[in-house]
């Protein structure tokens, strides 16, 4: 096989493994390693489809045992790294702060100085918007916004932003780091905002709505996500940030009645709650850097995106009834939106 070989850690969780089903689609010359702990956020069905491929492999291990991690550096002749595995749910820092510093600091040293060690041609550090903090109402984050992280979460990816600059700067390691605004699409856990509301609203359950349900995200279908990654692994310039978002500003409970709408649901089912701790009001991505100098442009509008999630969860009733059980409780699946919310 001529292709390349890709290192994809957290690729059984949302983006991950849409990120494969994207890449084994467009790129079936290539070889792909799967690195993931299979945590809660894991889940091997995502990636039933690839199992079978002789040109994927999944490793099942945590990016902060090193040892592991060598192994497969050892094993395998990896030229580039598109790291996803994270803990990414706010609410889930907000209890267990130090989960988040061993996966999201520490798991990310690991890989970076083993990507060091045996030298890659690329190392794509998948971040996200959180890591500018809060927006007013006005303005939009940019590149050279400064980082002000205010939740574990969002502090523990910048704290992995940080070091993979580090290795750039220090090691000319040719790292790239994105810094994606919301995603939603198939897949993704029912913690999170969009699956919360469609299978909450799917069995007539209240859906719970942080505070005024006025927080503002700027929604991405997980499908444009990945033709990011794809831009940024073939003409990304190494050392450089790119953001990436779609322009799609909503509040939470726009978001709620478009989905109930969809669904033909009452809006009696929302159900407001009291506010995340310190929850950020506004997330808005200027993504022109990544537009003007790789040429991407997103393809999915939200409301043709929204249209298409709703379509998969109903098809895929099985796969998200099976996570049923660990989000039965109000407590894991109160709404906000971020990677972090559920709505
Ligand atoms: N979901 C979003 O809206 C969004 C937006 C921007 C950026 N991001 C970033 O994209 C990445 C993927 O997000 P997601 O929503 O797919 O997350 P997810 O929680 O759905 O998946 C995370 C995956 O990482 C794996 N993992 C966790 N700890 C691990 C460890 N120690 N070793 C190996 N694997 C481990 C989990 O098993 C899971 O499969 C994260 O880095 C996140 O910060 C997410």
């Amino acid at each position: 096989m001529n292709g390349k070989t890709l290192l994809i850690t957290g690729g059984m969780g949302f983006i991950g493994s849409n990120f494969i089903h994207y890449w084994l689609a467009h790129h079936p010359e290539d070889r792909i390693v799967n690195l993931d702990a299979l945590t809660y956020a894991g889940n091997p069905d995502n990636t039933a489809n690839a199992t079978q491929l002789p040109n994927y492999r999944f490793v099942q291990g945590d990016i902060a045992d090193m040892q592991g991690v060598q192994l497969i550096f050892q094993e395998e002749s990896i030229d580039v790294v598109v790291h996803f595995a994270a803990e990414s749910h706010v609410d889930r820092s907000i209890t267990d702060p130090q989960l988040f510093v061993r996966t999201n600091v520490l798991g990310t040293q690991c890989l970076l100085e083993e990507a060091r060690r045996q030298g890659v041609s690329k190392f794509v550090h998948v971040s996200t918007d959180e890591v500018y903090g809060t927006l007013g109402k006005e303005g939009l984050f940019t590149e050279a916004t400064p980082i002000a992280p205010n939740s574990p979460y969002s502090a523990s990816k910048a704290g992995s932003d940080l070091l993979a600059r580090a290795y750039y700067e220090t090691y000319t390691l040719p790292v790239v780091i994105t810094r994606c605004s919301n995603n939603y699409g198939p897949y993704q856990f029912p913690e999170k905002l969009i699956p919360t509301i469609i299978t909450r609203a799917l069995q007539n359950q209240p859906i719970p709505v942080y505070g005024n349900g006025l927080n503002i995200r700027d929604w991405l279908y997980v499908e444009d996500h990945c033709s990011a990654i794809e831009c940024v692994i073939q003409s990304g310039t190494p050392g450089h940030v790119y953001n990436i978002g779609g322009g799609n500003e909503r509040t939470n409970l726009e978001i709620v009645r478009t989905i109930l709408a969809e669904l033909g649901k009452p809006e009696t089912l929302i159900q407001f709650v009291a506010d995340r701790l310190g929850h950020d009001l506004r997330y808005a991505i200027d993504a022109g850097k990544l537009q003007n100098e790789l040429g991407w442009r997103p393809r999915y509008k939200l409301e043709q995106g929204l249209k298409l999630t709703v379509g998969w969860y109903l098809e895929h009733e099985d796969w998200w009834r099976k996570l049923m059980p660990q989000t039965a409780s109000n407590e894991t699946s109160d709404a906000a939106a971020d990677e972090g919310d559920a709505l």
